[in-house]
């Protein structure tokens, strides 16, 4: 994902793909909460062993940081399989005989961002997912063959922060969907727990707790919380981190009691401060903050929606009064927003 404008808080600091996979969870028990969904993923996945088949192909759906590709990991894990990672608006309709063809049977095929496929390479997916095959064709104009080739039966994992953007026949195709959902924060205190042990740093129980209430639901962000609190801990302390150690690196990170950062905090007062609490189109709120459209989608409006702290209406997004609050604002009586407070 594209990173401008204000874009540098925790949320968003890009570039650590490698603390990701070193804190990723391996096995389904290791993965922590989201337990709707691991009971039907551990019947499935038994079925599919059992039979000695591929796992139906399966659609991950939910903001970033939530657990998608770990848990596409954990399917090929549990599966004892290999896996081939792309990104979905990579994937040339060209590569996707290639990569189709060099797997092995009950191989997992990750697609990420599968919402963003162009829809060539979709179309060549389409009897690769349903029958396991895919249509070549060979030569041009009036002498062009199609050519059937059998594929391995394998596994599709498809992962989207965007469901509404997938098109129907491709969704049709899977055979599970799952919405991944926000963290409770007793959940994320035990992934933070798990990561402190793993990069070996002393936590006491209650700092834990607190940046789990400040991680905006998400696993993602607890880790890089922990990550810069280790870092203060360790330049300006011993080395252990202590409540007051994470009230004061929460509080350097500019992360306030909901887990909000700075990025949301202006997006709020842009829509009260500029838009009159809205309602504002999300492309003209996207130029008022040097933000593109899908980071503010994707990234800072879902969690700002679960608060409460926005709406999105048929003519753009509202901050609620809930919002105001937050940033310090209280809705003006006559503003349109106003009116849609009282109503
Ligand atoms: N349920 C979970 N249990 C433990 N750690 C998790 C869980 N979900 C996510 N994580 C951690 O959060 C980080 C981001 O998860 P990731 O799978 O990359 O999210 P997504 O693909 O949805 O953006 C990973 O490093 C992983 O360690
Ligand atoms: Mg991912």
């Amino acid at each position: 994902m594209k990173t401008v404008g204000l874009v540098s808080g925790v949320l968003q600091d890009g570039g650590d793909e490698e603390l990701d996979r070193s804190l990723r969870p391996r096995r389904l028990q290791d993965f922590v909460g989201q337990e709707r969904i691991k009971e039907q993923l551990a019947i499935a996945l038994e079925a599919a062993r059992s039979r000695s088949e591929a796992l139906d192909h399966v659609l991950l759906a939910g903001p970033p940081g939530l657990g998608k590709t770990s848990l596409a990991h954990v399917v090929r894990e549990e599966l004892g399989v290999g896996i081939r990672t792309v990104a979905g608006p990579a994937l040339e309709r060209k590569d996707v005989a290639a990569i189709l063809t060099s797997l092995e049977e009950r191989d997992v095929l990750f697609i990420d961002e599968i919402h963003r496929l162009s829809s060539a390479a979709e179309e060549m997916l389409y009897p690769a997912l349903e029958d396991f095959r895919i249509d070549i064709v060979m030569g041009q104009g009036p002498a062009a063959r199609t050519l059937a080739l059998d594929l391995p039966p394998f596994t599709l994992v498809g992962a989207t922060t965007r469901t509404g953007l997938l098109t129907t026949p491709l969704r049709d195709r899977f055979g599970m969907t799952f919405r991944l959902e926000y963290y409770a924060p007793a959940e994320l205190a035990s992934i933070l727990r798990r990561s402190a042990r793993i990069l070996a740093v002393e936590i006491a129980d209650e700092a834990a707790e607190e940046i789990a209430r400040r991680a905006r639901g998400t696993p993602r962000v607890a880790n890089r919380i922990l990550r810069r609190v280790r870092d203060v801990a360790e330049v300006r302390h011993e080395g252990v981190v202590t409540t007051e150690i994470a009230h004061e690196a929460l509080e350097l990170l500019e992360v306030d009691e909901h887990g909000l950062e700075r990025a949301d905090r202006a997006l709020l007062d842009a829509i009260v401060g500029k838009f009159g609490g809205g309602p504002v189109g999300l492309s003209t709120l996207a130029v008022a903050l040097g933000e593109e459209p899908d980071t503010i989608e994707d990234v800072y409006e879902p969690y700002l929606l679960q608060l409460g702290f926005i709406q999105r209406t048929p003519r753009g997004r509202v901050v609620t009064e809930h919002g105001r609050r937050h940033v310090g604002s209280v809705a003006p009586p006559d503003t349109e927003a106003g009116r849609l407070f009282d109503a």
